[in-house]
């Protein structure tokens, strides 16, 4: 049996009295998997992933991080989270890329910043090294905070919408970069997305879909099977039913 880096039962959130921002939600992680949180706006997604860094506390229900109950969990260099908006808070700084990798580098654990940014896709690290955050295309961007992201050699990676500034080409193209660190690296990776098309082609990826009292757990091809869970978690189920055939890792 595989260690189970995420487990949480039965999570409630609650911002103010008497609402749930998200409800009874359960689910699993084992090591090495992958996980895609789905659903509406203001469904509770960034919610969920917030409830794992502990920035939010749960109304109710239970959080275990590699086996470890969220309230004694200590251990956070194992957890690398971007933050969805990650890139508007950070665009306009004239901060270089190379002054941002150090300063995120805990010593002892970190990579070295040209092998990080290689990892990510620059082939040659050197041509972005220097320039500042504000000068980087939206595409770009996104790779260099997955970049701080990694930088520790995180176990666990928590990306909320990586993909929202990339056009629809590059989305396909990112979205297959994660699944190849989470091959090359191992590394469990839970991402939140609206871009459900472009994971039409993987049909046996595990989803969480969420919409504030409601969730489910399965696989994507369970969702695109069901016109009452597309309707749900707010899917055209069409789009999906057209998506490319079945394509299986
Ligand atoms: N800091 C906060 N204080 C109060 N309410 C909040 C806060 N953050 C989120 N909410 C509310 O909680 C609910 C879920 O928000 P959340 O950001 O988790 O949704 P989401 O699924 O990530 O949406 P989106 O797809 O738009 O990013 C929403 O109704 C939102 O207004
Ligand atoms: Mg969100």
């Amino acid at each position: 049996m595989r260690e189970v880096v995420v487990r949480v039962k039965d999570l409630s959130v609650s911002y103010s009295r008497g609402q749930y921002a998200v409800r009874g939600v359960s689910f699993e992680v084992p090591r090495g998997d992958m996980l895609y949180i789905l659903g509406p706006n203001g469904a509770g997604k960034s919610t969920i992933l917030r409830a794992l860094i502990g920035a939010v506390k749960p109304a109710s229900g239970s959080i275990e991080l590699f086996g470890t109950p969220i309230e004694r969990f200590k251990e956070w260099w194992r957890i690398g989270y971007v933050p969805q908006n990650a890139m508007s808070q950070l665009s306009r700084t004239s901060v270089s890329v190379e002054e941002v990798l150090r300063a995120s580098r805990i010593r002892g654990r970190a990579m070295d910043v040209n092998e990080v940014l290689r990892l990510v896709g620059f082939q040659d690290p050197g041509s972005v090294l220097k320039r500042p955050l504000f000068h980087l295309s939206g595409g770009q961007f996104q790779r260099v905070l997955l970049a701080i992201s990694l930088i520790n050699g995180p176990e666990l990676l928590l990306l909320d919408e990586p993909t929202a500034y990339i056009d629809v080409t590059g989305v396909s193209d990112f979205l297959k970069l994660i699944t190849r660190l989470n091959r090359e690296l191992g590394t469990t990776v839970i991402t939140v997305t609206h871009d459900v098309s472009a994971l039409a082609a993987f049909r046996s990826s595990k989803v969480l879909c969420v919409n504030r009292d409601r969730s489910f757990f399965g696989t994507l091809g369970e969702v695109i099977a069901s016109e009452e869970l597309c309707n749900v978690y707010g899917f055209h189920v069409l789009t999906l039913g057209h998506g490319p055939e079945v394509v299986e890792e």
